[in-house]
């Protein structure tokens, strides 16, 4: 007979190889592997080894078995992952977060994203070989997606389709584009995103940028950030903004490299064509946190057409600023906030 102790016995003995299983499989999946796995969020990012070394640790090769079908986030960014399947992500009807970003696929299955129905915000490293049509077939529920991109040659003209309520985009080049086909211009890709609300866009040298005919109906499309990888010119023209110039309210035009550094106008240099600033009729904010005054001194009277609240530029100090500045905003009525970066920090005026 098997008394009541030993029942107890074997009864703790089982929880407690139930804890160390679960303490043994929380110890292999949190670091190297994992940061966070509960109910709610899997978090497992490629990490450095220290916060002072750019060795990293091993990284996951396919997306970890058994996680949780509850959770809401999941982020498995930086891992080396080549392939999304169809069922990659079955059963994670919850999810509404997905970062993939820095993962460099190879192919995304046909439909593997059609069971995230409830997936508001997307990341993702597109495959520079992909032949999907539809590849994002199901997140129609979609408000944010954040994609890397190494040749836009890949994304098929179908590849928004799906995509029928995203509000913000953002498209980061991860090198020059090499098959550039007037990405902006196409018809059938832009035309499914109707929705669009804000688009940022990370380009490198020598990237056209011309907004196509489609960009005159989203008009709900009110900001436009365009940040400059490489530390080059550019030139803004009447042609590039037009379609989507009535709508404009927010723009903020950018050379990315090193935020945080001392600014650096000497290698690179945003032009503003005359002409630009008077299209745009409903502008409120306009940021331009590396144009020196200098070089836009003679289109900015042209804000007076505008409905321009808040204005930002780059000055070489304080002492820069004369009474000619001021002259040139005088006359604009609706400016509330004049914000003059020198470097590291702004001053607002
Ligand atoms: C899961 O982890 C995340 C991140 O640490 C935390 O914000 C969240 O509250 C956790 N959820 C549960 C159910 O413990
Ligand atoms: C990634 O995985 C593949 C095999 O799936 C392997 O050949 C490759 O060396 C791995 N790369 C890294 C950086 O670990
Ligand atoms: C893409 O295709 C090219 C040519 O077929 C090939 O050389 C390259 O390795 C492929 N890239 C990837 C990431 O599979
Ligand atoms: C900018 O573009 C306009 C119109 O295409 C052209 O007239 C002007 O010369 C260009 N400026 C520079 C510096 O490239």
């Amino acid at each position: 007979m098997v008394s009541k102790a030993t029942l107890l016995a074997v009864f703790l003995v089982m929880v407690l190889s139930l804890i160390t299983r679960q303490g043994g499989a929380r110890r292999h999946l949190l670091p190297p592997v994992c940061q966070t796995w509960n109910s709610t969020t899997v978090v497992c990012r490629r990490q450095a080894i220290s916060q002072f070394s750019s060795d990293f640790r091993s990284t996951l090769t396919r997306i970890p078995p058994g996680i949780p079908k509850s959770i809401t986030t999941l982020d498995l960014s930086g891992n080396n992952i080549t392939d999304l399947h169809k069922d990659s992500f079955n059963e994670l009807r919850n999810l509404q977060y997905l970062v993939l970003s820095g993962i460099y696929l190879r192919t995304i299955e046909d439909g593997a994203f059609a069971q995230l129905e409830n997936l508001k915000e997307l990341q993702l490293c597109y495959p520079s070989n992909a032949t999907n049509e539809d590849v994002f077939k199901g997140l129609s529920n979609l408000r944010y997606l954040h994609l890397d991109l190494n040749n836009v040659g890949c994304l098929s003209d179908h590849a928004f389709v799906s995509l029928t309520s995203l509000e913000n985009l953002a498209i980061v080049e991860i090198s020059g584009l090499e098959d550039r086909t007037r990405l902006f211009e196409r018809l059938s890709l832009w035309s499914p995103l109707t929705e669009l609300e804000f688009l940022s866009l990370s380009v490198h040298r020598d990237s056209e940028i011309n907004f196509g005919p489609v960009f005159r109906y989203f008009s709900n499309l009110h900001t436009i950030e365009i940040k400059l990888l490489e530390p080059v010119s550019m030139n803004v023209t009447v042609r590039m903004l037009q379609p989507l110039s009535p709508h404009l309210q927010h723009l903020d035009l950018r050379l990315l490299k090193d935020e945080d550094s001392d600014i650096s106008i000497d290698h690179g240099d945003l032009l503003i064509e005359h002409g630009v600033l008077e299209s745009l009729t409903n502008l409120q904010t306009l940021h331009l946190p590396r144009v020196p005054f200098s070089s836009i001194a003679d289109v900015l009277p042209e804000l007076r057409h505008t409905q321009i609240e808040e204005l930002l530029f780059y000055s070489h100090g304080i002492d820069a600023i004369t009474s000619e500045t001021l002259a040139v905003i005088d006359n604009l009525e609706n400016l509330k906030i004049l914000s003059l970066l020198t470097t590291r920090q702004a001053a607002r005026v």
